[in-house]
Parts: C-alpha cells; sequence; structure tokens
C-alpha cells in the first residue's frame, strides 16, 4: 500500500493485485470468458425488456423506443470501454470502488462503494420486487391467488403526503427470491454460474423466439409515424420523448458492470474482464433493438402500458403465437431470478472488498473454507436486500438505483483518465479507445442524465450520501488499514 496517509491516500494497483492473490482470502477461479459473458447477460436482461419497453414505448417515445434503445445503449457502451480497461489493469473484486481506491483516493472510494449499494442491492431489491409481481399474477393465471397484503409494500411515498402505510404486511414472494438466491450465492461460485448459464439459454430463447415468429406478424402501419408528434411537453413523444424513454430504459443495461465484481473468480482477468463486459453489453443491445422493433410492429404502441408488454404482442398475433406466451412468462421469471443473483453476486464482492480493506468491518471478509465464497458479506447484501425488497414499491427503488449507477459510470471514466495520466507506464490488456473523448461523453452524458431524473430523487442520493459520509468518518476512516 502507498503509505500517504489521509482522506486521499491511494493504493497501489501492485499492492491490490497481491492482496488478490492472498490464499486466505482467495475465491475460486472458475469463470471462462463464456461463463463471464454469461454473466454479464445474466445481469442485464431482465426487468427492463420484459416490463419497461412497453411503458417506455406508451407514454414517451411510441416505435421511436427503438432510438432510446440505441441512445441508452451508447451510453452504457462509453461507460463499458472505460470498465473493460480498469478491469483487465485492476482485476480485483471491488469494481469501481477498487479502481477508485487506486485512482482517486480512500474517500471516493468510500463514496463509490457506499453508491454502488444503490445499484447492486436496491437493483436486486427493484428486480425481486417486479419477479413478485410477475409471480403473482402468473400464479394467477393458474388459479393460485396470493392475497395483496403478502405481496406488496407496505410503505408508499407520496410527494405530497409523505409515506404512508398501505395496509399490506410483506412482499413475501420478492423476499423469498432474495433468500433463495443469496443460499445460492454462499454455496459456491460454480453452482451460481450455472444456475446463471441454464437461465441465460433460457431467456435467450424465448426472446429469440419472440423475434422469430413475431417478424411474421408486423404490420408496418404501427410503425407509422416512427416518432409521433410531440405533444408540446417535454419528454412526451417527438426528440425529447426519445431522450426521456433513453432515461426510462436505461434501468435495462444495468448490470454489465457487475462482472467486473467477479475478477476474482474469473481463470484469466486480465484478458476475460473485458470480452465479459463488451460482449455482454453487445448482445444485449441488438437484442433489445430488435425485440423493440418487432414488438411495436405487431402492436400500436398505445396498447403498451401494460406490466407484460411481450404478452400482449403474442396475444395480437392471435391463434399463431399463443403457445409462446407461457414460456414467456416463464422465461421472465426465470430471467428476473438471474439479475437478482448478479446484481446480488455484485454487491458482496464490492462489501468483500471495503471490508478486506477495513473500511467495514474485517471480520466479514472472511471466505468460506469449504465453498471459497464471501460467505458472510453474501449474507450481509441477501438480509438487507430481503428487507429492503419486503418493504419498499418498485418505482421509488428504480429511480434510485439509475441514479446510482449513472454516478459509478462518471467515477469510472474520469478514473480511466486519471490512471493514464498518473501510471502511463502500467500493462493495460483492453484500451479504451480515444481517451478522453469516450471517458468524457460517457460521464458528460451520464451527468446529463442524472441531472433528467426528479428531484426527489437526486435529493435521496444527496441524503444518501451523507448517510455514507457519517458512517466513513464515524467507523471507516478509523479503521481503514491503509490509514
Ligand atoms: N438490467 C436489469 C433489468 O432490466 C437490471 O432487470
Amino acid at each position: 500500500m502507498e503509505r500517504k496517509r489521509g482522506l486521499f491516500s491511494r493504493k497501489s494497483i501492485e499492492a491490490l493485485t497481491n492482496e488478490a492473490s492472498d490464499n486466505e482470502k482467495s475465491l475460486k477461479r472458475v469463470l471462462a470468458p463464456s461463463g463471464l459473458v454469461s454473466l454479464g447477460i445474466g445481469g442485464i436482461i431482465g426487468a427492463g425488456i420484459f416490463v419497461l419497453t412497453g411503458q417506455a414505448a406508451a407514454q414517451y417515445a411510441g416505435p421511436a423506443i427503438v432510438l432510446s434503445f440505441i441512445v441508452s445503449g451508447l451510453v452504457c457502451i462509453f461507460a463499458g470501454l472505460c470498465y473493460a480497461e480498469l478491469a483487465s489493469m485492476i482485476p480485483v473484486a471491488g469494481s469501481a470502488y477498487t479502481y477508485s481506491y487506486a485512482t482517486l483516493g480512500e474517500l471516493f472510494a468510500w463514496i463509490i462503494g457506499w453508491d454502488l449499494i444503490l445499484e447492486y442491492l436496491f437493483g436486486a431489491a427493484t428486480v425481486a420486487v417486479g419477479w413478485s409481481g410477475y409471480v403473482v399474477s402468473f400464479l394467477r393465471d393458474y388459479g393460485v391467488i396470493i392475497p395483496a397484503y403478502l405481496s406488496s409494500a407496505p410503505l408508499i411515498h407520496d410527494p405530497i403526503a409523505g409515506w404512508q402505510l398501505t395496509g399490506a404486511l410483506i412482499n413475501l414472494p420478492a423476499v423469498l427470491i432474495v433468500g433463495s438466491v443469496t443460499a445460492l450465492l454462499v454455496v459456491g461460485i460454480r453452482e451460481s454460474s450455472l444456475f446463471n448459464n441454464a437461465i441465460v439459454v433460457l431467456k435467450l430463447s424465448v426472446l429469440l423466439l419472440f423475434v422469430g415468429f413475431g417478424i411474421y406478424y408486423i404490420d408496418p402501419a404501427n410503425w407509422r409515424p416512427f416518432i409521433p408528434e410531440n405533444t408540446g411537453e417535454f419528454g412526451y413523444f417527438g426528440w425529447s420523448g426519445i431522450l426521456r424513454g433513453a432515461g426510462v430504459v436505461f434501468f435495462a443495461y444495468i448490470g454489465f458492470d457487475a462482472v467486473s465484481t467477479a475478477a476474482q473468480e474469473a481463470k484469466n482477468p486480465q484478458k476475460d474482464m473485458p470480452i465479459g463486459i463488451l460482449g455482454s453489453l453487445a448482445i444485449a443491445t441488438v437484442l433489445y433493438v430488435i425485440v423493440a422493433a418487432v414488438l411495436t410492429g405487431m402492436v400500436s404502441y398505445k396498447e403498451l402500458n401494460v406490466p407484460d408488454p411481450i404478452a400482449v404482442g403474442i396475444d395480437r398475433a392471435g391463434e399463431g403465437m399463443l403457445w409462446l406466451k407461457s414460456l414467456v412468462k416463464i422465461g421472465a421469471i426465470a430471467g428476473l431470478s438471474s439479475v437478482i443473483l448478479v446484481l446480488l453476486l455484485g454487491q458482496s464482492r464490492v462489501f468483500f472488498s471495503m471490508a478486506s480493506d477495513g473500511l467495514l468491518p474485517e471480520r466479514f471478509s472472511a471466505v468460506h473454507r469449504v465453498f471459497r465464497t464471501p460467505y458472510l458479506t453474501t449474507i450481509v447484501s441477501g438480509g438487507a436486500a430481503m428487507l429492503v425488497a419486503g418493504l419498499f414499491p418498485i418505482g421509488l427503488l428504480g429511480e434510485l438505483v439509475s441514479i446510482g449507477t449513472l454516478l459509478a459510470f462518471v467515477i469510472v471514466c474520469v478514473g480511466v483518465v486519471a490512471l493514464r495520466y498518473r501510471r502511463p507506464e502500467l500493462p493495460r490488456n483492453f484500451r479504451t479507445p480515444f481517451v478522453p473523448l469516450v471517458p468524457a461523453l460517457g460521464a458528460g452524458i451520464a451527468l446529463l442524465q442524472m441531472a433528467a431524473l426528479p428531484m426527489d430523487t437526486i435529493l435521496r442520493l444527496v441524503v444518501w450520501m451523507a448517510i455514507g459520509l457519517g458512517v466513513y468518518f464515524f467507523y471507516g476512516r478509523k479503521h481503514s488499514k491503509i490509514g
């Protein structure tokens, strides 16, 4: 470690890499490039495409939701290129947290570590709430009714009335899925990866079948006008609607960066991290654009403001595609569970790195003797996500996840430039092209997207960060190993 003390002390890349190979703390290196790409797809494709596409098309962009996916995908590709460079240089479990420790110093590392809780832990909880909604509606189709007081949030927040009780007890399905996924993550990375691979095959097949058959039911009239005229209000159709749609479907891309948290479990992280991150992102982007185009070609966008837009597309196709309807629901339910898995994997690895550095209690960095997983941080992450998923509604959580992720993107993009400047000599297995243009675009657009989110969400981020700084000065700063 570098001996500079204080808020901006940095860890050297050499120290980070040495720590990662410490036997006591070593995780199992089982992930090959295909496993990493699959992990990325497992984490990316979920509620975004299965739920939000329809709502964003119906409310903001119309058929031009296709362009929203391209815009949002571009931002993620800029950030993904920066993640790929850092992940290939600093192949350690903490992802953006660790990169910041090496580039911007301890305070920034803490800030980003605390911020990543919003992306991974709250992200897993958000998707678990979406999962619960899908399962409840699927079971209802088969006559099994789960009462609302056991399947919805007991707390809601209204901008005018503030926090209110809904009368519900707990969102039980959401709690149960997070609990099951946590147990799997404790048992092993190999088992988790196999489960994820099986789901990835299922959800990709379902989406490809939808595209392959749906293409025959496209009525080009549904694409006219491709960009519906703006209603006079910013964000409702027209070009501004495309931008607002891009903000909404951004959620669909969240998760590719979680690949980088598995660096200590990759067989050859320096070479394979960029493949995992960029490969999964590219596959998801192409698939999203095609699915969105086919869906809005099959049904008028006006009919898509529903929680299960792909099923509505199938309904419109009539008899010819009905066989696919249950499969789509099963694909969505399974698909959402792998997103929860990958996001929780990310969270537990970030906590693991923070605990190893002393910023969180060090005993949490223990690795299980048999399973070789960071089981304590996995249980803490899973337990907290269960609580959040059981108590809060999806809308509130989703926006926090987006703003938290965007902030991480900004810091990672800045980190690439900082490290090129400070340590130009270090070997880079992957180099972000056109530095500083690509990182500047990545950070700049992410900042714009943050600014476009509702003021309430920005304030919640500020409050969350203020709590985090309190914890840092009260605990982390005193116990930090580097200090
Ligand atoms: N990208 C993930 C999803 O859409 C978070 O569910």
